[in-house]
């Protein structure tokens, strides 16, 4: 996919939730002969690049999956890298999302694996960020869908509601963030063709969009360029378009 330019973009169809996977940290650093770690390191820039183009382009929400409860089976070396990591992330960064009006907001476990250090850092960012309103960007940090759903469920039986009462808009209430609206498009870095238990209820009818560049390589240009993907898709919702009506 090569890379596209803003201007290029139907403004009328920009999707207000984009939802990206950054995936390929790892091969990224192993074909330069370097330790995996680096990869990670070099997927800052590639974030704040997305942030900021996102933010250019009028996106109202971006999730980002950072850490997945299926990554603690990685090696305690990278682990422990990736929690570093992701709290100097937040302490070197959220002053400059503050200052653009970018509100932080974290999905995912709060249980026992996460260092309570960071559990505090990502509060105290929360309370920092709160009243922010240009953009809402969702770290989904030590988070699964599987684990969100059962999550959702847990409380609902614990609130007493009966059987009869679950329906999607009770379950949607007890998702991490009930004001986050469904992911219009979902983007892969890496070549990977899956989900990896990103969003599991929120991604049932998004744009899936998979492209080869590796996450540090990653810029507001292939953004735009999953955007544009986007835009030419005919979405359906399990019912017909116009065209399908009219047969033109
Ligand atoms: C994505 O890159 C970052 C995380 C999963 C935290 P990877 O570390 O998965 O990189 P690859 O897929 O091994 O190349
Ligand atoms: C998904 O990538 C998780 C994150 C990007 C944080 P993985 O690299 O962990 O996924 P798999 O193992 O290839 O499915
Ligand atoms: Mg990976």
């Amino acid at each position: 996919m090569r890379t596209v330019e803003l201007a290029d973009l139907d403004r009328s169809r920009m999707p207000t939730h984009v939802a990206v996977v950054m995936d390929g940290n790892g091969r990224w650093a192993q074909r330069r002969g370097l330790p995996r770690t680096d990869g990670h390191a070099a997927g800052e820039e590639a974030l704040m690049d997305t942030i900021w183009g996102a933010l250019d382009a009028g996106i109202r929400w971006l999730t980002v999956y950072a850490f997945s409860t299926e990554n603690w089976k990685r090696p305690v070396d990278e682990v422990r890298y990736l929690m570093n990591f992701n709290e100097r992330l937040l302490l070197t960064r959220r002053d400059e999302l503050n200052e653009r009006d970018v509100k932080l907001q974290f999905i995912g476990r709060r249980d026992w694996r996460v260092p309570k250090r960071i559990l505090r850092r990502i509060d105290e960012t929360l309370e920092l960020t709160r009243d922010n309103r240009s953009m809402t960007v969702s770290m989904a940090f030590n988070y699964g869908g599987r684990a969100e759903i059962i999550d959702a469920v847990k409380e609902l039986v614990a609130a007493g509601v009966p059987a009869d009462k679950v329906n999607e808009k009770r379950v949607r209430e007890h998702l991490y963030d009930p004001s986050m609206p469904d992911p219009e498009l979902m983007v892969r870095t890496s070549g990977e063709h899956r989900t990896s238990n990103f969003l599991m209820w929120q991604l049932a009818y998004s744009e899936l969009v998979f492209t080869d560049v590796l996450w540090p390589d990653f810029r507001r240009g292939d953004l735009y360029a999953a955007i544009g993907e986007y835009q030419r898709r005919d979405r359906r919702f399990g019912g017909l378009t116009d065209s399908d009506v009219t047969g033109e």
